[in-house]
Formats: C-alpha cells, sequence, structure tokens
C-alpha cells in the first residue's frame, strides 16, 4: 500500500505547511499558554523558583518549554518568555506578585524615563533565552514546531506606561515616542530569537481588542506592521493575535501577518468568510470550557470547531487565549487528542486519518 504523503509529515513540518496556508490533512494543533500552570510539574518548579528566576535560566526555560510537549505531544512548542522580559532587561524592575500579576517598581511617565531605558543588546539581555531555545530544537527536532513572541508595542505599552488610559488622550505624543522605542527593540527582541532558530514569531496584540476600530489603525496595528515588514526576510511565518478581534480583522490583514489568530469572541466561519485564502487562521476554542466541561464534551466541541473550519487551505487550532491555570490535564488531552485523532466524521477534507 502506498503512504499517503500526510502520513509521513512531521508535525514541524505540518505547522509550517498550515502558516503557508498549504494544510495538509489534519490541522496542527497548540494551545496558548501550554507552558505554565495548569501542569502539575510546572507548579512542582514553581514551588522552588521564583518567576523571574524561571524566565532568566536557560535549564529551567528548556524544561517549562518541553514539559506540555513531553506530555501530549502537541505539534508545536511556545518558549517559555513573557511578553514583558523586554522591558525588563531594558530596565525596568519587575516582580510578579501572588495572585496579582506583573508589577514594575516604576512606570514610564515622561520622555526622560523612556530614554533612561536601555538599548536592548540580544547577546548580553537575553543569552539564556537564545540557549534555550537551542536546547529545545535539539531535543523536538522535526518533532514540534518552535515559536518564538513577543507582545505587540500597544499591549507592552499598556503594562509600562503610567495613567495609560490618559496617555491616548492627553498626551498622544509621549505614547507614540513608546510605541515607536519598542517597536524598534521588539524588531531586535525577535529577530534574535529567529536568528537562534524559532520557526514561527507571535505577536501577543492582547489588548488590542480595547481599541475602537479607528484607533486600533492609529495605536497598534502599524507598529504591528512595522514588526513584520523588518522580520519578512527572515522568512518566518508571521502569526498576530488580537483576543478580541472581529472589528479589527481588516487592519490585522493589512500588518502583512501570515497567520491571525482570534479569540473566542470571533466566529471562526465570519474569519474565514472574510481572510481564508490571503492568510492562514488560528484558534479559538474557549478556554473557559476546556476548564469546565468534561473531556467527552471538549471532543465534541472540537470536533464541531474543526467541522467549521474543514477544507480551510489554512487552518491551525488553538484556544482563543491562554489556558486557565485550573484546566485538569485530561481537559487539554482531550483537545489535542481530538485534534489528533483519526476520525472518519470529519469526513473529507482534511485527508486521510494521520495523527
Ligand atoms: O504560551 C506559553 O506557554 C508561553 C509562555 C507565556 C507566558 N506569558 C508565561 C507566563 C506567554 C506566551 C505569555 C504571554 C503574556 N504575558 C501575555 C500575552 C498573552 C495573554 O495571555 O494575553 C501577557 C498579557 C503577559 C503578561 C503576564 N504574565 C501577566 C498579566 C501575568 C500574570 C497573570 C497570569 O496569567 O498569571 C503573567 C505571568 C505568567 N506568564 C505566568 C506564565 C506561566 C504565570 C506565572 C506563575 O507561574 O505564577
Amino acid at each position: 500500500m502506498v503512504t499517503p504523503p500526510s502520513m509521513t509529515l512531521s508535525p514541524r513540518a505540518r505547522f509550517l505547511k498550515a502558516c503557508h496556508t498549504e494544510n495538509t490533512g489534519r490541522p496542527p494543533v497548540w494551545l496558548m499558554r501550554q507552558a505554565g500552570r495548569f501542569l502539575p510539574e510546572y507548579r512542582a518548579l514553581r514551588e522552588k523558583q521564583d518567576f523571574m528566576t524561571l524566565l532568566k535560566t536557560e535549564e529551567l526555560i528548556t524544561e517549562v518549554s518541553l514539559q506540555p510537549w513531553r506530555r501530549l505531544r502537541m505539534d508545536a512548542v511556545i518558549v517559555f518568555a513573557d511578553i514583558l522580559l523586554l522591558p525588563h532587561v531594558m530596565g525596568m524592575d519587575l516582580k510578579f506578585l501572588e495572585g496579582q500579576g506583573p508589577k514594575f517598581s516604576k512606570l514610564i511617565a515622561a520622555e526622560k524615563d523612556l530614554n533612561e531605558l536601555k538599548p536592548f543588546k540580544a547577546e548580553k539581555d537575553i543569552p539564556f533565552l537564545l540557549k534555550a531555545l537551542h536546547n529545545i530544537r535539539k531535543e523536538t527536532g522535526d518533532e514540534a514546531a518552535l515559536i518564538g513572541f513577543a507582545g505587540s508595542p500597544w499591549t507592552v505599552a499598556s503594562y509600562i506606561l503610567a495613567s495609560f488610559d490618559k496617555l491616548k488622550m492627553n498626551e498622544p505624543a509621549l505614547l507614540k515616542k513608546a510605541l515607536e522605542r519598542l517597536t524598534e527593540e521588539t524588531i531586535a527582541y525577535l529577530s534574535a530569537q529567529i536568528g537562534a532558530g524559532v520557526d514561527a514569531i507571535q505577536i501577543f496584540d492582547s489588548w488590542g481588542g480595547v481599541l475602537s476600530p479607528e484607533d486600533y489603525k492609529i495605536w497598534s496595528a502599524p507598529y504591528i506592521r512595522e514588526i513584520v515588514a523588518a522580520l519578512k526576510p527572515g522568512g518566518v511565518p508571521i502569526i498576530v493575535y488580537v483576543k478580541e478581534s472581529l472589528p479589527h480583522l481588516e487592519a490585522m490583514l493589512a500588518t502583512g501577518a501570515d497567520v491571525l489568530s482570534v479569540g473566542w469572541e470571533t466566529p471562526l466561519e465570519d474569519v474565514r468568510k472574510k481572510v481564508s485564502g490571503k492568510v492562514a487562521i488560528q484558534g479559538n476554542f474557549n478556554p473557559h470550557i476546556l476548564m469546565q466541561a468534561t473531556p467527552a464534551e471538549i471532543g465534541r466541541r472540537t470536533q464541531e470547531m474543526l467541522e467549521t473550519m474543514r477544507g480551510c487551505p489554512g487552518y491551525i487550532a488553538n484556544l482563543g487565549h491562554g489556558i486557565l491555570p485550573k484546566t485538569p490535564v485530561e481537559n487539554v488531552a482531550a483537545f489535542v487528542k481530538t485534534v489528533k485523532a483519526p476520525s472518519p466524521w470529519r469526513g473529507e477534507g482534511w485527508g486521510e486519518g494521520e495523527s
């Protein structure tokens, strides 16, 4: 019997094909925030190490990035880092307080504060991250695509600027300067990750959805577009994620990204109608359902999602936002297994039942 080509496709190749709108057989699958608290082995490590130490230690980054993949064999591994690592290595003192999230000891309140931030230098600022990327690739080979990431300038700005809400209205010049600076440094930060061998980049514009469509085109999309344009020669596909993405699909498309990653409030059939064929689509299972439903129900709903996207030339199965920390591991397993399982139910359009 002749082996269909889809059966020999490595997870890495499957993921890259999806990014290039060339899905073959089933879509690839991974989950935003897969490296983290839903895993008991992550929680065990966190009991011994604080979050900032995890973020800055080569061996720990390697270990935490690989934990979900070793257990559940997603098609992609996202490197363990944080969107706030970049401003931190540029000189902003950062702490993660239990139950409260990130806290900078001093926020950017004036142009002077912005000018005091050190220019980002990859070799000096993130050697641990770059070495971890090499280590991860060594272990996964072609058995997983490796994803690097950064926050969008708008989303990172929302964490580092004082009186952020008022700034847009009252001090647009300072906000603009901050966004320009973040854009420049993010390009260097992501270029270093590409240099270390990542297969794809995701730009998390998690807070893009708070903007009106008009404001999104002023305050977020142009900076992402600049990053995408600067990274394009690297030849690595770029995924842009916005949580409440429906009002912004046109602008997201105009950034030049290869993949649009959408939140669960955005119906996949609408996204498909608007952008399919132009770019690939990633998303958008509801993480609350992933946390609360039974594995059987998750399987059923995941199949429903796959059915909506059946035959789409570029589709990556994922969540609409990060995994919630209390999500049972067996629920995540049910999600991954359903996407990977051969299923006659899916019928034509995904190819044969490859795993
Ligand atoms: O996806 C992955 O598995 C890779 C790791 C990753 C983390 N943060 C690790 C993390 C990624 C991709 C991020 C992105 C990130 N970080 C975003 C954008 C994506 C999104 O979820 O909207 C944002 C807004 C941040 C900033 C951030 N980091 C916040 C607001 C918090 C506190 C809230 C929370 O989720 O705990 C973090 C902490 C953080 N980043 C944790 C992890 C595993 C939890 C830290 C812990 O162990 O206590």
